[in-house]
């Protein structure tokens, strides 16, 4: 079984999509890691995310780049974005998200284009999606938590940048699957999209 999770940058995706590997026993790939692997690699070669020749050079960044903590911040968040129009990098990070979409025993997958592209047969899909509001609240939190200096409105303009750029390039845009289930958490806790995912994934396999 292959549960597909989709759907923009601090929705609640992640955690959904971790906990759903949870619940039903499967590995999970937070495939925008794989991104943010690229768009830091471009920038420690000091290259230009826009360029599709460094941005395609930087696909072959070596494995041990994925556990990076630096992966995790808002800068490379929007150099992944940056790469990801590339159709050749898109290509080149396909066969991998593939291999482990299609391996024995399922899997969860966590993206944009995983139930439209990576794995267009998913017996599950859901599209997780919140107000710009209320993501930009979330990562505001979590940014403080961590001791960052944050402000509120730089991380809402922030957010809609991002959206769009991911919306609205030429291949693979954030869409929902036709078939996907929309899961909006902009007024649930962290539980209750959770129990609401587990409860679609459920109705999806009967
Ligand atoms: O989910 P995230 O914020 O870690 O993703 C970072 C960027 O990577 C996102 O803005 C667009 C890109 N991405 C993508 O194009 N396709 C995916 N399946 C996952 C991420």
């Amino acid at each position: 079984m292959i549960i597909a999770v989709d759907g923009p940058t601090a929705s609640g995706k992640g955690t959904i999509a971790k906990a759903l590997a949870r619940h039903y026993g499967l590995p999970h790939l937070d495939t925008g890691l794989l991104y943010r692997a690229v768009g830091r690699q471009v920038f420690l070669d000091g290259g230009d995310p826009d360029d599709p020749g460094d941005a395609l050079g930087a696909t072959a960044f070596p494995d041990h780049l994925l556990d990076d903590p630096q992966l995790r911040d808002e800068q490379t968040g929007g150099l992944a974005s940056r790469v990801s129009v590339h159709p050749a990098v898109r290509q080149a990070l396909f066969e991998r998200q593939r291999n482990f979409a299609t391996q024995a025993g399922g899997a969860v997958l966590d993206g944009r284009d995983i139930g439209t592209v990576i794995a267009p047969e998913a017996q599950a899909k859901l599209f997780v999606t919140a107000s710009v509001e209320a993501r930009a609240q979330r990562r505001f939190l979590e940014m403080r938590e961590r001791g960052a200096g944050v402000n509120l409105l730089e991380i809402q303009d922030d957010l809609r940048r991002r959206d769009e750029r991911d919306r609205n390039r030429a291949v693979a845009p954030l869409v929902p699957a036709d078939d996907a289930r929309v899961i909006d958490t902009s007024a649930l806790d962290r539980e209750e999209a959770i129990a609401a995912a587990i409860e679609a994934v459920d109705l999806s396999m009967r």
